[in-house]
């Protein structure tokens, strides 16, 4: 039986569907997997307090509940992780595109950002008590005025999406990963999340302490921090405020 969708919440408008499962999750235990998608955002959060914005009822706003009850806190980049290959893999089986993953979480395709997940989320003792996976995915926008960075699945695929399929072919491939996840085969994870990485042995920019400087990335440790070998010979590990990867 699926977990992830099992209970689906659609609502018209809202602030932001991330924030609409925190209240949730504030007054009550809503089922695990419960999803609240949006057809219209009018407050939606990016990260790093960006804003997101999407164009009511062309693309996936949504969040995802869960309660990962065996994920300690030093290890809660496996959630990104499996939400990152989930939506890859989405992306890749509907369109026959090829996406990567900009560290820590981006999807790219054809070096433009197609998806963005935003994960919130909450502790109780050693373990983590509820995670919020926030993901919008961009997928029949045809515009995207003053983002020159931002695609959709429409303009990189060149064909409209039924948004229904799309939704039901992430949430299960999500339920597929959160499965592998909480049996204890992350290397199967880690290994999509690492062979589809963007800019990995590639020579590239990075803006480290306002100074441009460039590297290679290695890969992604356990705990999400992302190593980058200079020149020099040296290989550093930074988190997602210390460098930012030019591209
Ligand atoms: C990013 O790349 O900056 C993360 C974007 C995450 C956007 C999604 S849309 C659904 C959910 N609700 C929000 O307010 N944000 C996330």
């Amino acid at each position: 039986m699926q977990i992830i969708g099992n209970n689906l919440i659609r609502l018209q408008d809202v602030d932001s569907t991330n924030n609409y499962a925190a209240n949730l999750l504030n007054g009550s235990e809503p089922p695990e997997g419960t999803v609240i998608l949006a057809y219209n955002q009018f407050g939606g959060k990016g990260q790093r307090g960006a804003v997101w914005t999407a164009e009511p009822g062309a693309n996936l706003t949504l969040s995802i509940i869960i309660y990962p009850k065996k994920i300690e806190p030093q290890h809660q980049f496996d959630i990104s992780k499996m939400a990152a290959v989930a939506l890859a893999d989405t992306i890749d089986e509907l369109t026959g595109l090829t996406s990567q993953i900009k560290w820590p979480n981006d999807i790219l395709v054809n070096g433009k950002k197609v998806a963005g997940i935003l994960i919130e989320n909450s502790m109780s003792g050693r373990y983590l008590s509820t995670s919020i996976i926030g993901t919008g995915l961009n997928v029949n926008q045809r515009n995207f005025e003053g983002l020159p960075r931002a695609s959709s699945l429409l303009i990189e695929g060149g064909r409209e999406l039924d948004l229904e399929k799309v939704l039901e072919k992430f949430l299960s491939l999500l339920d597929y990963y959160y499965m592998v996840l909480i049996r204890g085969n992350l290397a199967k994870i880690e290994s999509i999340y690492q062979e589809k990485l963007f800019r990995k042995g590639v020579r590239s920019n990075f803006i480290l302490e306002n100074v441009e400087v460039n590297g290679v990335i290695k890969g992604v440790q356990k705990n999400g921090r992302l190593e980058v070998e200079f020149p020099a010979g040296h290989v550093l590990d930074f988190d997602l405020k210390e460098i930012e990867l030019l591209y």
